[in-house]
């Protein structure tokens, strides 16, 4: 009897089992397909051989060799998605951004992560601390009419008190009766005339926010800056509970040290006004060229609700009173951390905004 042309069958396939194995690429794999399985294969060849076999061996030798076939075609799909996966991998590795560090002419710049600016953490700390006082907190509209930043606070048109704020005007309807606010006192119009629309007096609310002004900026103000006003309307509210106030703030932010002072100044919307100063934080006191000698820093303006506002917005100046006051957020901010220069907020240089992260 001859040799069956399949005896070393097992052999041949385990051995071409190894050889996709190592197969190390897909273009490897894709040229080495035709040799092992293709018409001229092994496989083939062997294939063809069986016709010399007796026929009733042939069917016998000819499912061994279909399944030897099977086995080897699986062992090439097996090995083409086990390079196709690596292949995928090894694009996403290439096309990975990098986000670390940054080297430039071989310097390494260290990857830095942000942080809120010191305006936004001077901002949530006052407001903070109002809240603890009772305050809650409001927003309002950057964009105002002429009625809320001047005509609802006891400005009627042409009044020459307009004249202490330089204001942007939005070219927007008629000439100058759109404005960017000059001070976040018109919110004190938007929460008093919702209070009357939901019945909801008493109030007492800090609203903070950005304000524009059309000044020159210097060492201490800024053409756009940061206001947060305070407003209390409630039944026997007076002066004093306004300066009380003021204090408790003062001592609770600024420290112990630091007090301060109402001084008589003139706002159409209050009355009897003041301004809010403040003990110098850089020299304490003693006078300094920050304070100008006086030991004293301006931080905003205050007074008694004026009886025309309440009116203006609906509420009853016989039943109700109240107090206002409005200040910087940023010169807070100056004051708090000793910013000699104001500008240096708004400049974007790293080196000083890394220092209060
Ligand atoms: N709105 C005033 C200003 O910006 C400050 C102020 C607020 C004064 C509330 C009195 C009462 O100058």
């Amino acid at each position: 009897m001859s040799t069956s042309p399949l005896h070393d069958l097992d052999q041949k396939v385990s051995e071409l089992l190894a050889a996709i194995s190592e197969i190390d690429s897909l273009d490897a794999l894709r040229e080495a397909e035709p040799g092992t399985i293709g018409k001229r294969s092994i496989l083939s060849t062997l294939q063809k051989s069986l016709g010399a076999l007796a026929p009733e061996d042939r069917s016998d030798a000819g499912a061994r060799l279909q399944s030897a076939r099977r086995d080897v075609e699986n062992a090439f799909e097996a090995r083409r998605e086990e390079l196709a996966s690596v292949a995928r991998l090894h694009s996403l590795e290439q096309d990975r951004l990098e986000l670390g560090d940054v080297v430039v002419d071989n310097v390494r710049f260290p990857a830095t992560t942000g942080h809120p600016g010191i305006i936004a953490v001077t901002q949530s700390q006052l407001e903070d601390v109002f809240v603890a006082m009772g305050f809650t907190v409001s927003e309002g509209p950057e964009v105002e009419s002429d009625w809320y930043n001047f005509e609802a606070l006891n400005m009627p048109p042409a009044h020459p008190a307009r004249g202490m704020w330089d204001t942007f005007y939005v070219d927007l309807g008629d000439p100058e009766t759109v404005v960017l606010r000059t001070h976040t006192s018109p919110t004190q119009i938007h929460l008093m005339e919702e209070a009357v629309r939901s019945e909801s007096l008493p109030l007492h609310a800090v609203m903070p926010g950005r304000c524009f002004r059309r000044d020159a900026p210097d060492s201490r103000h800024l053409a756009t800056f940061h206001q947060i006003e305070g407003l209390v309307v409630d039944r026997g509210i007076g002066f004093s509970d306004l300066a009380g106030v003021i204090e408790t703030f003062t001592r609770s932010y600024f420290g112990p040290d630091i007090t301060s002072r109402l001084r008589p100044a003139f706002f159409p919307f209050t009355e009897p006004s003041a301004e809010f100063e403040i003990t110098c934080t850089i020299c304490k006191g003693s006078g300094c060229r920050t304070c100008s000698q006086t030991g004293w820093i301006e931080l905003g303006g205050c007074g008694v609700v004026d009886p025309a506002v309440l009116h203006a917005v609906g509420i009853d100046a016989d039943e109700w009173g109240g107090f206002a006051f409005g200040f910087g957020i940023d010169r807070c901010a100056q004051m708090r951390h000793q910013i000699a220069d104001m500008r240096a907020l708004i400049e974007n240089d790293v080196r000083f905004l890394e220092q209060f992260s």
